[in-house]
């Protein structure tokens, strides 16, 4: 009788003894794309949940994670470097628990267990779920933890995010790509494609709009394969862009196949859907484009830039371009140029071939030597930066609804805020506020940027 006193005197001391220990703090660094962000803030509401509290440094935290990419070899660098750093603080800290997440986990895993002991966690994209129980058993068992499985299903139903503030909030539709473009590494390290339910989406849509958050961007890997019992991409935009409240929707990253007829015309219809594509071209030769099992050709790909552009006038046109792929030669290089002088993008995102462990086109033999891929890469910067300059220009003397998010980096006396077709102005501040819609006369262009003068005020809906 005693003795089971004492014991349940000590369940209660451990018991106060938990309540006062104070609360682990932990830090997240995401690199990669916008589904990585997505998917730090669902991990941050996860740990929130569990009595965690999010740090702003790793010197002052007791769990630090980093949320990594694999797309290009430099994303991977940065990763091994931040490791580095984090290996030394945890000899002065020796129980730090360090975790390594998102699409690296499954390359990394081999080279952690052999050559990185300091490294406690590793979990792909799939496996957040997992990673309050992962965290507590590392706590006492003190051995490196490793879950990498990819899922068929797994599309974090009934979790939601802690977004950090701001103008917008990121809302994941679906996951994965089974595209597999023979250079890419994403239907790899992401698994499968699977779709969200309208519902949850929905759900989250409002939750975000009554928080405050005016602008809202779906997000997929490939966002227009979104496919839920027989939505598909556009009847889903349709459905958000009802919600009251919802000032602007953006997408982000679409595939050029997938750009259907009524996915413009829905664009077309509401004016709350941004005026705004992205649209990857990778390559601008036949032969290189079926080489990165991509699935049009150059003139397919110029009918579809035509027609959005006919469909949507004003629209923004960003675009992706790979140079150096296996086997480009120059005359494949000068059917990209032809391709950007055909469209004038408004917008690119230019990147040299980086080899992928794994992808097919890793394998091939001709790969293109670095100071070819280096010539090709300014090349196609210099063209494009002409381009931006002349579509921004187009926009000088007339009047663009911007939504204010942030102090202009240049000076605290301006905002920053994008045009509806996802152009950058810098105006000055006025009596315009964070978070306000408001017309801006567009004065010069400087550079990617806008100059701008704020006009009135549009009241939000
Ligand atoms: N799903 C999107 C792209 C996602 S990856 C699409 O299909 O368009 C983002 C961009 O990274 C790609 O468009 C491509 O231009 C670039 N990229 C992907 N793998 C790459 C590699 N191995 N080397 C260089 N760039 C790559
Ligand atoms: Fe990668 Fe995009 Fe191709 Fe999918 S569609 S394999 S994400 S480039
Ligand atoms: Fe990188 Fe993974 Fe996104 S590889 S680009 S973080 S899907």
């Amino acid at each position: 009788m005693s003795e089971l006193l004492t014991t349940e005197k000590q369940l209660l001391a451990n018991l106060k003894e938990v309540k006062k220990a104070p609360k682990k703090k932990f830090y997240i660094e995401t690199l990669g794309c916008q589904m990585n962000v997505a998917d730090s803030e669902l991990i941050i509401a996860m740990l929130n949940d569990e009595g965690f509290i999010k740090s702003n440094s790793p010197q002052n935290s007791d769990l630090i994670f980093i949320n990594t990419c694999s797309i290009r070899e430099k994303a991977e660098e940065k990763v091994y470097s931040q490791l580095g750093r984090w290996d030394k603080l945890k000899k002065y800290k020796p129980e730090l628990i360090i975790g390594v997440l998102g699409c690296m986990a499954q390359n990394i895993k081999q080279d952690i267990l052999e050559n990185k002991p300091f490294v406690d966690i590793v979990l792909g994209p799939d496996s957040y779920r997992k990673l309050p129980d992962i965290i507590n058993r590392s706590i006492s068992d003190k051995k490196s933890i490793v879950d990498t499985k990819l899922s068929r299903y797994e599309v974090y139903e009934g979790l939601f995010p802690k977004r950090k503030g701001g103008v917008n909030a990121w809302i994941s539709i679906m996951r994965g790509c089974d595209k597999f473009c023979t250079f890419c590494i994403v239907p790899f390290t992401r698994g499968r494609e699977r779709s969200r339910s309208i519902d949850s989406i929905v759900t989250e849509a409002e939750d975000a709009v009554n928080n405050g958050y005016r602008e809202l961007t779906l997000l997929g890997q490939n966002v227009n394969s979104f496919k839920y019992d027989n939505y598909k991409f556009h009847d889903l935009l349709e459905i958000i862009s009802q919600i009251s409240g919802v000032d602007r929707i953006r997408y982000t990253s679409p595939h050029p196949q997938d750009i259907s007829d009524q996915l413009l015309e829905i664009m077309r219809k509401y004016d709350n859907i941004c005026n705004y594509i992205h649209l990857p071209l990778q390559s601008g030769s036949d032969r290189i484009l079926k080489r990165m099992h991509r699935s049009y050709t150059k003139d397919e790909f110029l009918i579809l830039a035509k027609k959005i552009r006919q469909i949507l006038p004003g629209v923004g046109i960003s675009t992706d371009i790979i140079v150096g792929f296996p086997g480009e030669t120059e005359k494949d290089f000068l059917e990209t140029i032809s391709v950007m002088e055909d469209v004038k993008f408004d917008s690119a995102f230019n990147f040299k071939y980086s080899p992928r462990i794994g992808t097919k086109a890793s394998e091939y033999e001709d790969q293109i030597l670095e100071p070819i891929k280096q010539k090709r890469l300014e090349k196609v910067i210099n063209l494009q930066k002409k381009h931006s300059i002349l579509r921004n220009q187009k926009l000088i003397g007339s009047i663009q609804k911007v939504l204010v998010e942030k102090q202009s980096k240049m000076s605290p006396d301006h905002w920053a805020g994008r045009t509806d077709s996802n152009k950058w102005v810098i105006f000055g501040k006025g009596k315009a506020k964070l978070n306000e819609m408001v017309n801006v006369s567009i004065l010069d262009s400087k550079g990617v940027s806008l100059k701008g003068k704020l006009v009135n005020e549009v009241k939000s809906a």
